[in-house]
């Protein structure tokens, strides 16, 4: 029987590394769906698409196909590797400029429910892990377990600050971070929320193994 697992949570809690190593454990895909708003943020922004045209971004869901894939073992840079329309976009949509304008874009219904369907379809093929911000609230409602990460808004910035080699600029990725979840918070369509019945880990307090451990378990339980 397929499992699939949501995880939901602000920018910099540790969704994708989480994700990923359990997903890995549990031999299932993994499925980082912010990835899916970066891409098409960046297609966006080189197209000149006005960002705050709902139907214009949402007609680009179409028009310009992407897809994540697993990463080759070669790849040490990454986790999974992003193409927009074959073209390997995996270091740029992580880029300052998308890390601007991804909030404008993925707060437009019209997008949101393009992206429903391309997110959706993926949880079909099997076992998945989703990562995401509403994906136990609105993509996967049904899942066999809802995950909610958190962290304190500092903890994120210096984890951001040292992943992108810039100690030095933690000030800068706080105030990005406080941005961010401001407006995927305070946003009218699919908010970030924790998902009714979601087991809640401050990855602050507990190291990553600690984490995928405790779902592990909790989907044990489940199964018991
Ligand atoms: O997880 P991330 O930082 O890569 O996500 C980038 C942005 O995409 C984030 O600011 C909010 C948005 N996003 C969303 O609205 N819904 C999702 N399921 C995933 C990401």
């Amino acid at each position: 029987m397929s499992t699939t697992v949501a995880i939901d949570g602000p920018s910099g809690a540790g969704k994708s590394t989480i994700g990923h190593a359990l997903a890995q454990r549990i031999d299932a895909t993994f499925v980082d769906t912010g990835l899916m708003y970066r891409a098409l943020t960046l297609a966006a922004l080189e197209r000149d698409v006005d960002l705050d045209d709902g139907p214009a971004l949402a007609t680009l869901v179409d028009a310009c196909p992407i897809e994540v894939e697993r990463a080759r073992p070669d790849q040490t840079d990454r986790l999974e590797t992003v193409l927009l329309d074959g073209r390997d976009v995996t270091l740029e949509v992580r880029s300052p400029r998308v890390d601007r304008a991804v909030s404008a874009v993925s707060r437009h219904p019209e997008v949101r429910d393009a992206m429903v369907g391309v997110q959706r379809a993926a949880a079909w093929r099997g076992s998945v892990v989703m990562v995401g911000r509403d994906i136990g609230t609105v993509i996967l409602p049904e899942a066999t377990m809802k995950v909610f990460l958190t962290a304190d808004a500092e903890v994120r910035a210096a984890r951001r600050a040292n992943e992108m080699g810039r100690p030095d600029r933690v000030d800068e990725y706080l105030e990005e971070i406080r941005r961010r979840d401001a407006a995927d918070s305070g946003r009218a369509v699919a908010p970030l929320r924790i998902p009714p019945g979601a087991l809640v880990l401050d990855t602050g307090k507990l190291a990553v193994d600690a984490c995928v451990e405790a779902i592990i378990e909790a989907l044990e339980r489940l199964d018991a």
